[in-house]
């Protein structure tokens, strides 16, 4: 069986959790994508030769997750050089057999304009710096800005930009448990399949 389900949405809406619960619900292969550009992003020197020589290895470094990396990863995210050499694997995950779960900015858009199920994943700015908050500590307040900061970015760029697919359907996690917003995943994946 080929399915794909597209969850796109901002920095922290809960794409990664809700994308990680559906994929084990129905035994789907999960791709983070936001994981290949922050691993661009922190391999340093030329994005795009780090995008063309992407590795496991480059993947499994312990350091991706910061929000440094994050900003990172949205510079060289702006790169359609880089966005060229990642698309490739990404489409291939997408359509492999047996159904595949990816998360990130263009994947209903762009990546897997034919997937079966669409969704876009936000909060309110202040909901998601919050949460990021909550896994990263420090300051609030400059999360937030971090968190607005690469909004932008990901909105603003050319190539790419983070916007909800025609038909993707939109989930607002602000006032919602997780257990909601995943029932919510699965019930639209459980009608399209
Ligand atoms: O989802 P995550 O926060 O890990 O993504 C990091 C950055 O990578 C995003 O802010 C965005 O600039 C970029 N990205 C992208 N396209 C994707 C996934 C992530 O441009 N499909």
């Amino acid at each position: 069986m080929i399915f794909t389900v597209a969850i796109d949405g901002p920095a922290a809406a809960g794409k990664g959790t809700i994308s990680r619960a559906v994929a084990a619900r129905f035994g789907f292969a999960h791709l983070d994508t936001g994981l290949l550009y922050r691993a661009v992003g922190a391999k340093g020197g030329d994005p795009v030769a780090a995008a063309e020589s992407l590795s496991a290895e480059d993947l499994a470094r312990g350091d991706l997750r910061s929000l440094a990396a994050g900003q990172a990863a949205s510079r060289v995210a702006v790169i359609p050089e880089v966005r060229a050499a990642l698309t490739e694997f990404q489409r291939r995950f997408a359509r492999q057999p047996g159904g595949a779960v990816l998360d990130g900015r263009d994947i209903g858009t762009v990546i897997c304009p034919e997937a079966e199920v669409k969704l876009y994943v936000t909060a309110s700015p202040e909901v998601r710096a919050h949460r990021r908050w909550l896994e990263v500590g420090g300051d609030e307040a400059e999360v937030l800005a971090e968190v607005r900061e690469r909004d932008a970015r990901d909105m603003g760029r050319a190539d790419a930009p983070l916007r909800p697919a025609e038909e993707a359907e939109i989930l607002d996690t602000s006032e919602m448990t997780i257990e909601a917003a995943v029932a919510a995943a699965v019930a639209l994946i459980e009608a399209a399949l």
